[in-house]
């Protein structure tokens, strides 16, 4: 197959470990005899000092015909001064709102051979596989917001259309997975909640009738996240909640540098980018753990492309590297660990004897 990928490097870390997804798709690309095309584009920090804007028109422009959109990280210190009137983040939101993804899937599944770099005890981690699907484009990120002297407000506001087109892709989600929906909410106190709880629950019963949906009060889910991961499959829940939740649940993989993300809507593309950002403190040093930036890719494939096989494919390969021992110094400590280059090389080599 052809497809047209577009590249958005960004900042810090993000040109390295995206150069490593990139060779994974053109170890891929060789293997199945697919043509790809990677077009590289200015987003964030690095789009700011060449043109003064976070996400240039340009950018948008190749990323709204794009099949597809691979992503590293923005953002670090040079870009943020408080008084600065643009920042890279601000590239980052208006990416995800102009291309409609609103839906942002997050999948944690520990590996068995890193289960010592999370600080959770291994048996309660053992078994653990789960997807945050979480809202992106409404809520309270996005709503009004007001400065008065002494007092501030941000409008928290979700649509009944809002709602019901992200648990729909949870439900889709969970139909090809074990069946079993947990949608997260505060509807003990607030209306926009009420609305999550009343819309998931009609959705759910006239489009899923064959998976489980479960309720669950955002301060609990917090804590059995920690106490009983194994028990959900795909969790669903509005945009600063998903937020919290997802950075929570990173922690049960043991490293952010192995957790890959999707952002999805109704069209194309989707865009794909590892979950963590731009990692000023590590950058330029090539000791980046690519895997995230790698697994991102791998569903790029499944989600933008529809090729399982090859999503499989890299998935596997990393798993391969991972039980090998091919660990960067995230998931290492300060021990034998390897660079972004020698992590990437051990994938690749996987990927070639696999594919
Ligand atoms: P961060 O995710 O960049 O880093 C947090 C910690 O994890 C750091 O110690 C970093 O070295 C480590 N880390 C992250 N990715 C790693 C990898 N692949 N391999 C090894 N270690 C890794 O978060 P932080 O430090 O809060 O933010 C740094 C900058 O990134 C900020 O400007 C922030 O706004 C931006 N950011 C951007 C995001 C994005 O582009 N989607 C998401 C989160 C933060
Ligand atoms: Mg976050």
């Amino acid at each position: 197959m052809h497809a047209d990928i577009v590249v958005l490097p960004g900042d810090g870390i993000g040109p390295e470990v995206t150069a490593a997804a990139v060779e994974a798709l053109q170890a891929v690309e060789s293997a199945y005899g697919h043509r790809f095309s990677f077009n590289e584009h200015l987003i964030g920090g690095a789009a700011i000092d060449a043109t003064g804007e976070a996400l240039p028109q340009s950018t948008l422009d190749a990323c709204r015909t794009a099949d597809a959109v691979l992503l590293g990280a923005v953002g670090g210190p040079k870009w943020s001064d408080p008084k600065a009137s643009v920042r890279p983040e601000q590239g980052l939101l208006a990416l995800r709102k102009g291309l409609g993804l609103y839906a942002n899937l997050r999948p944690v599944k520990p590996h068995p051979a890193a289960l010592g770099a999370s600080p959770i005890k291994p048996h309660l981690l053992n078994g653990v596989d789960l997807v945050v699907v979480r809202e992106l484009t409404g809520g309270i990120y996005f709503g009004r917001k007001q400065r008065a002297s002494d007092s501030a407000s941000d409008l928290c506001e979700y649509s009944v259309s809002e709602v019901e087109r992200v648990v729909r892709r949870a439900g889709q989600l969970a139909r090809q997975r074990r069946g079993h929906l947990t949608s997260v909410d505060k509807a003990n106190v607030l209306e926009t909640s009420r609305l999550w709880r009343e819309v998931a629950t009609r959705v759910v019963a006239d489009e899923f009738p064959d998976i489980t949906l479960e309720h669950q009060l955002v301060d609990s889910m917090a804590m059995h996240l920690l106490s009983r991961p194994r028990e959900y499959d795909v969790i669903v829940t509005e945009n600063m909640f998903g937020d919290i939740l997802t950075d929570e649940a990173s922690m049960l993989a043991g490293s952010m540098g192995l957790l890959p993300s999707a952002s999805l809507g109704d069209g194309k593309p989707g865009v794909y980018e590892p979950i963590h950002g731009s990692a000023p403190d590590i950058a330029g040093r090539g000791i980046a753990n690519p895997v995230a930036a790698i697994l991102s890719a791998a569903m790029l494939l499944r989600h933008s492309l529809g090729l399982d096989d090859e999503a499989d494919c890299v998935e596997q390969a990393v798993s391969q590297a991972l039980d090998s021992g091919a660990f960067t110094a995230d998931i290492q400590g300060s021990g034998a660990a390897i660079g972004t280059r020698a992590a990437t090389a051990a994938v690749l080599e996987n990927l070639q004897v696999r594919c």
